[in-house]
């Protein structure tokens, strides 16, 4: 079978750490271009993973490249141009998350994508793909907790500069559409989600607490989702070290998905007089194995088996209007119905 044409559009570091070596390696695709216009940043990919056709512009690329497969990985304010651009041309799209800047470019990309319905759209939500969530959601339906009621997540990191991204738009309002909330809290919201099904209501606090910048560096979100279950992540950037991952709390059992010390499932018994008894049970040591390792594996699979990925336009879009919905609560200082 002729492999899928792939590009990549932006080349920072996303692209470097996960969609490139994920096009390299797959089987089923060949790394035909990269787009980025910042020449530094072109080159340097170029030359790093040994490509030799690199574009400045999208147009560029389009008019040269017969493309079966795109990456978007440029910053947010992009997505949604460089998306619908390439579904227009007929391409199958990976868009990283969030997926555009508000709830009129999300439906500008249904639009498009509608008029394409043979394209498959994924919004690049990693932490669905580590092994610590996919194990611990078949154990919730395994009924391995009972009835869950509440999920709490924290992903926090020292945020993207220094260190991370190769390029400055992170910390530009107009650019990035907003800070950490935006950033890390749109994965807590598709998590929960993953989880729980469709979020209801929010409650959104946020605060610049520790970088000197124009957007929230820290936020604390709370959730009701549609079954009825209660929810709370708390999302940040200026966190160097502390609880990153999820637990979800059920009537028989809670489960621990510490994303550095490992995916466990917690049984015992506590009362009002301090008494605990605690059975801990290790389920998985390494709870972050696949994320960015198998995305485009997982991409490239739903191309041939031409099924729209459950963390397709739908979760792009839902993940969205409750990210739309926590800045109107943080704003306003009160619970927004979705
Ligand atoms: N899924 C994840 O876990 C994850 C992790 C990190 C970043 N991301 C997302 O990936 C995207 C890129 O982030 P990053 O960390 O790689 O940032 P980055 O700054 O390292 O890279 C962005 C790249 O885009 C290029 N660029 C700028 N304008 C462009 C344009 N008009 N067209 C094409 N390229 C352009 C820049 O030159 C730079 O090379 C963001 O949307 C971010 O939220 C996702």
């Amino acid at each position: 079978m002729k492999k899928l044409r792939a590009a990549v559009i932006g080349c920072g570091a996303i692209a470097h750490h996960c969609h490139i070596p994920g096009y390299l390696k797959n089987r089923y695709t060949e790394l035909a271009a990269l787009v980025d216009p910042y020449e530094k940043n072109l080159k340097e990919a170029c030359a790093k993973f040994n490509i030799e056709r690199g574009y400045t512009s999208l147009e560029d690329l389009f008019a040269n490249e017969s493309l079966d497969v795109v990456s978007v990985c440029s910053p947010n304010i992009y997505h949604a141009e460089h998306a619908i651009a390439a579904l227009n041309h007929g391409c199958h799209v990976l868009c990283e998350k969030p997926m555009c800047m508000n709830l009129k470019e999300g439906q500008m990309i249904q639009k498009a994508a509608q008029k394409h319905p043979d394209s498959i759209f994924m919004v690049a939500f990693t932490h669905r793909l580590y092994s610590g969530n996919i194990k611990a959601r078949r154990m919730i339906e395994q009924g391995q907790i009972g009835e869950p009621y509440v999920i709490r997540i924290r992903f926090a990191h020292q945020g993207p500069m220094t260190g991370w991204a190769m390029s400055d738009w992170f910390f530009t309002p107009s650019k990035a559409g907003g800070g950490a909330m935006f950033d890390m809290g749109i994965h807590a919201m598709d998590l929960a989600q993953f989880y729980f099904g469709p979020i209801r209501k929010i409650n959104a606090m946020m605060a610049t607490l520790e970088k000197k910048i124009e957007l929230e560096d820290n936020a604390i979100l709370q959730f009701l989702f549609a079954s009825g279950k209660m929810g709370y992540a708390e999302v940040g950037w200026s966190s160097k070290q502390g609880f990153a991952g999820v637990e979800i709390h059920g009537s028989e059992a809670a489960i621990i998905n510490d994303y550095f010390e490992g995916l466990y499932l917690m049984k015992g018994e506590s009362s009002a007089t301090g008494k605990r008894i605690i059975r801990k049970r290790m389920i998985d040591k390494n709870p972050c194995q696949g994320g960015w390792d198998v995305e485009i594996d997982y991409f490239v699979n739903a191309i041939r088996k031409r099924e729209q990925p459950e963390m397709g336009l739908q979760a792009g879009l839902n993940s969205m209007k409750v990210a739309m919905a926590a800045y109107e609560s943080a704003k306003k200082g009160k619970t927004v119905t979705i």
